[in-house]
């Protein structure tokens, strides 16, 4: 911990407290956080990334990998607090609650293992994508009807009018309430709200008690029709059915309890992720108007809001076990506040994390709907309604503009969105007028994964330049001249090298200067055996051409805190590498560069490298008997030395030998571009069975899928990133089986223990693995 200290009562560590003053100051219900969470904790992020919080007893957690880490393991942080009061209740208030019978117990969010995943899983059915399929008719109706009631009117409250309705609609026919009973919901959730994430004051509670109390008994008269008749397509009637095969999992208090949560689960956050989202690409025209203009961009935009402004904004877990975060100690007990909005802005994650890019490759990847075990079962949902509400905005009214106004939250720690969305436009303007086949088009929903050709950016080769042998240099802008997303050492951006009908992609360094946002350069070898990439590069890069081009993003980025660090570059590996060289010279850092070619004539940007680095560059030419011998140059790594390299196999298989005898496991990087391991020739492979331990599942692997594909298929939720075993983001922990190792992130010590491997190319030598998810 950092920062000066409150010394006063420390609940935590009775030898002196830790609590910064800045800790000591924060507030969720304040204005600061209410208004933009990820912003409001930015501070804590970069200076003190786990700290403790006084004013609500909690442990707030900021970074990234630490949010994600918390997430990944239920047992040591149980959620067996998400749904309790976060604000301690007056006993008057509690008495009111017990007059309703409120008795709020486990549901799924809130419930530990094992009884959990069992739940989960006979529950899961319509949540996958061919139930959904079945729903987008109804959102899509629902949606164009709310237009049509107000396309005329030239000024509404979005919130009211639409972004609140339609999802409580969808989600009480997804949930197969009847419609009458929706009347009082609005009251109730919101109560619901202030009650478990909120901050009332005394005289506040008493009322909110009476609204809570009336939901659960609400909860429970809907649930008495549904049990008279529980034949209908909602998940509640089919849970119902559910809990006639398994009473012991479907109990009658998990029925109650998620009839209640289900509701505010279901609407709330999909209701405050629409307003969020409109109200983020409105204050971002150039952005509304992309979508206006490229609907194909909006399954990625919808990510980019969930990630950028998403609608809960931080969850809670308990420790069982003494542990520890981010390397601060965590006492068994203490409660944890995981804070997905700054997580999700966390720029040793995100590129340029600040910045909305609806083109963001990445966007996918935020913690709003949680990860792991809980991650949200209806986030496709979500997402279906989400973009369907904006394809049918930005074909309809295209030229909506926010009115002026002063935008209120409802004060809490997690569930965020305006209360109102107060939009005007000129309705002589509507499409609709001009042309009444605008209300024909459909744009499709995608569910899964974003289509990442949607998301490419059409870029201008503006200069190439020949820089060695067979290497071009090539800078490309945008062609209005706007600025691009920043990007650190070690990025790279993927280019389609279109050929015909066939698409290659490849990835390529950036290596120009990282603070130039108006072009992206990259160094190009001509390679002898091209798989036609580097080939098509060569003969498209013409001043004036188009490539089309995705990212940028990071696999190999630079930890600014090593003490010393040393860059190998292997011929045109030399492309990160010199970004890094820039990056550790422009932060002070102690930095050296070995750089190996065959000849000074091959050796690409030798010129720059010697002004700018001068005798902190030593170079190797073979061809003039000088060799590279990594084992003398790295002949002295102590703790507290990072070696970052990119280079032919042979040198990164050399330089994976001599890692094993430094004494931090970590201290070796590798920029692998790309790995034909992966590559599937379903003549060549096998099928083999997966068996999920946490799902009880078992999956077929046929030779023509990968293992990501199958799980996504069965609607296990796997992060992925690169899929050509580069980058490590599908990682699955393997309990028993003979992994066929394909990828190049794991080491040799990893890829012989057998108990971790990339789902997105990894295989099976026998016919089972069996995997810990
Ligand atoms: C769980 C967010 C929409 C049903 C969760 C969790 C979060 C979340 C953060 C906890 C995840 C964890 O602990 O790892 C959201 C957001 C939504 C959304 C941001 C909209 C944008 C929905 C919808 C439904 C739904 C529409 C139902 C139709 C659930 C359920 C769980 C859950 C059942 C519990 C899963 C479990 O614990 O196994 N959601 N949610 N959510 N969500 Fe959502």
């Amino acid at each position: 911990m950092t920062g000066e200290s409150v010394t006063q009562g420390c609940p935590v560590t009775p030898q002196g407290c830790p609590v910064s003053d800045r800790a000591a100051a924060f507030t969720p219900f304040g204005d600061e956080y209410q208004h933009d969470p990820g912003a409001a904790l930015a501070w804590a992020r970069e200076e003190e990334p786990v700290f403790y919080s006084p004013e609500l007893g909690y442990w707030v957690v900021t970074r990234y990998e630490d949010v994600k880490a918390v997430f990944r393991d239920n047992i040591t942080f149980s959620p067996s607090i998400a749904l309790e009061k976060i604000t301690p209740t007056i006993t008057e208030a509690d008495e009111v609650l017990r007059s309703y019978g409120y008795a709020m117990n486990r549901t799924l969010v809130n419930e530990d293992e094992p009884e959990h995943m069992p739940r989960r899983r006979v529950l899961m059915e319509p949540f996958t994508a061919p139930a959904l399929v079945e729903r987008e008719d109804m959102v899509r109706r629902m949606a164009r009807e709310a237009v049509d009631a107000f396309v005329d009117d030239g000024e509404v409250d979005l919130v009211t009018e639409m972004l609140y309705q339609v999802p409580l609609t969808v989600a009480m026919r997804f949930l197969g309430v009847p419609e009458e009973d929706i009347g009082p919901l609005k009251e109730y959730s919101v109560a619901h709200t202030v009650n478990t994430w909120g901050r009332p004051k005394p005289e506040e509670q008493v009322r909110v008690a009476h609204a809570v109390g009336n939901f659960w008994q609400y909860a429970g008269h809907v649930l008495d029709k549904i049990r008279q008749d529980p034949s209908g397509p909602g998940w509640m009637q089919y849970s119902v059915r559910r809990q006639a095969e398994h009473p012991d999992v479907v109990t009658d208090s998990y029925l109650h309890s998620i009839m209640m949560a289900g509701i505010v689960a279901a609407h709330e956050t999909t209701a405050h992720a629409a307003a969020n989202a409109v109200k983020l690409l409105l204050e971002r025209r150039e952005r509304w108007e992309e979508l206006c203009a490229h609907p194909a961009l909006i399954p990625n935009a919808v990510e980019e809001c969930l990630r950028h402004s998403g609608s809960v904004a931080a969850w809670r877990r308990v420790a069982t076990t003494d542990t520890e975060v981010g390397g601060v100690p965590i006492a068994e007990g203490a409660k944890l506040l995981i804070v997905q909005a700054t997580a999700n802005r966390d720029p040793r994650h995100f590129e340029d994390a600040e910045r909305f890019d609806p083109r963001r490759e990445s966007a996918g990847e935020h913690l709003t709907f949680g990860y792991g075990a809980h991650q949200c079962m209806g986030k496709n949902l979500a997402r279906m309604e989400l973009q369907i509400f904006l394809q049918e905005l930005t074909t309809r009214l295209p030229h909506l503009e926010l009115v002026e106004q002063d935008f209120q939250y409802v004060p809490n720690t997690s569930f965020r969105g305006p209360e109102h969305l107060r939009v005007r436009w000129d309705p002589a303007r509507n499409p609709e007028r001009h042309d009444p086949q605008v209300l024909n088009v459909r744009h499709p929903v995608t569910i899964g994964e974003p289509s990442k050709h949607a998301i490419s950016r059409a870029m201008t080769v503006t200069h190439v330049e020949r820089v060695a042998e067979r290497v071009v240099r090539i800078r490309l802008e945008e062609p209005d001249g706007k600025p691009l997303p920043a990007w650190t050492s070690g990025a790279h951006i993927d280019v389609d090298c279109v050929d015909g009908d066939e698409v290659l992609t490849r990835q390529f360094s950036l290596c120009g200067p990282a603070e130039d946002h108006h072009a992206y350069e990259i160094g190009v070898l001509l390679e002898t055996d091209s798989r036609g990439g580097s080939r098509w590069v060569h003969e498209n890069a013409v001043e004036g051409a188009t490539f089309h081009v995705r990212g940028p993003r990071n696999h190999f980025r630079l930890d600014a805190d090593a003490e010393r660090l040393v860059l190998v570059a292997g011929g045109i590996g030399i492309t990160p590498v010199l970004a890094h060289a820039d990056r550790a010279k422009s932060m002070g850092l102690d930095y050296e560069i070995h750089y190996a070619g065959r000849a000074a004539e091959h050796m690409a940007f030798l010129d720059r490298l010697r002004s700018d680095h001068g005798d902190r560059l030593h170079t190797y030419a073979s061809a003039e008997g000088h060799r590279l011998d990594l084992a003398r140059v790295l002949a002295d790594v102590r703790a507290g030395t990072q070696v970052y390299a990119c280079g032919p196999d042979r040198m990164v298989q050399a330089l994976e030998e001599l890692a094993e005898s430094w004494p931090e496991p970590g201290a070796l990087h590798v920029e692998h571009f790309s790995s034909a391991l992966g590559a599937l020739d379903p003549s060549i492979e096998h099928a083999f069975d997966v068996v999920l331990s946490d799902s009880g599942l078992t999956l077929r692997v046929p030779p023509d899928k990968t293992v990501l594909h199958t799980l996504r298929e069965h609607n296990i939720d796997i992060q992925s990133d690169c899929e050509e075993g580069l980058c490590g983001s599908c990682e699955a922990p393997v309990l028993a089986g003979d992994v066929d190792h394909r990828d190049v992130v794991l080491g040799r010590g990893d890829r012989a223990a057998h108990s971790r491997m990339m789902t997105c190319c990894s295989r099976a030598h026998g016919d089972r693995l069996v995997l810990q998810l």
